[in-house]
């Protein structure tokens, strides 16, 4: 880069795990190099600034989802976030809202994506003649390969949580990861349940009934996924199944 400049970091730092310690803004300075992105800059400060300074990542391609963070106020993946798009040079970091904090800039994504996979059953249910594993595995027709294809490419990295201000607002909502994740199940031929079994774990306040449409989910997934659409499918879905049920 030509033209070098001096990124200013301002990075939330707490340790909840050290008596005494309290939150604070910790401002950081390094030079910018070419392609640089908020990751590589952590990288740097933690090699040569601050070895205490606690984050995330595993693949730095944008696939493992570990080290999502609020970035300007936004909730985005820092592997994929280049530090040239701030033009002034200034970079403020928070961990991501409404998980553990582990310290500084480190959630546990895992505990949550974990508890809310025992909470929704997210797991293929095949019918009971099916559980035999010595089955011959069967084809699957493309286009449903394809739609389930889509819903798999989520990266469980949080963002889509800390950017919904209903899973803000009340810890108990499954967000869109959770209705991503049912809707997965939903369009899977091989899964037995019925429109009723998805109802009762998702016909609620706290499923796809407490969502108020605001879309922080679509606007800020790092994969595109399509939380608009499926969401009011599931919707639609559950609104029908539960005039059945009224009328049964
Ligand atoms: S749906 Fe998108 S934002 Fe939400 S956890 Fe999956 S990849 Fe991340
Ligand atoms: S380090 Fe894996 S998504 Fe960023």
């Amino acid at each position: 880069m030509s033209n070098s400049r001096t990124l200013t970091f301002n990075i939330f730092r707490y340790d909840p795990q050290l008596p005494g310690d309290a939150p604070a803004m910790v401002q950081y300075q390094l030079e910018e190099t070419a392609g640089m992105t908020v990751f590589i800059a952590l990288n740097r400060i933690r090699a040569e600034q601050d070895p205490s300074l606690q984050f995330d990542f595993v693949c730095r391609a944008g696939i493992c989802g570990s080290c999502a963070m609020v970035i300007n106020g936004l909730p985005t993946l820092a592997c994929r976030t280049l530090t040239a798009k701030y033009s002034d040079g200034n970079i403020t970091l928070m961990p991501l809202p409404g998980f553990e904090l582990i310290g500084d800039l480190s959630v546990n994504t895992g505990k949550f994506m974990r508890e809310l996979a025992e909470r929704l059953k997210l797991w293929l249910h095949p019918a009971a003649d099916q559980h035999d594993i010595h089955l011959i595995e069967q084809p699957m027709a493309p286009d449903e390969a394809a739609k389930l294809y889509e819903l798999e490419r989520c990266v469980e990295c949080g963002v889509c949580v800390s950017a919904c201000a209903t899973a803000q607002m009340r810890d108990t909502f499954v967000g869109a990861v959770g209705m991503m994740k049912i809707a997965r199940f939903e369009l899977d031929s091989r899964d037995a349940r019925s429109a009723e079994d998805f109802y009762h774990v998702i016909g609620t306040q706290d499923g796809v009934f407490g969502c108020m449409t605001l879309l922080g989910c679509q606007d800020n997934c790092p994969k595109d996924l399509p939380h608009m659409q499926q969401i009011a499918y599931l919707r639609r879905k559950m609104s029908r199944t539960l005039i059945g049920i009224s009328h049964a």
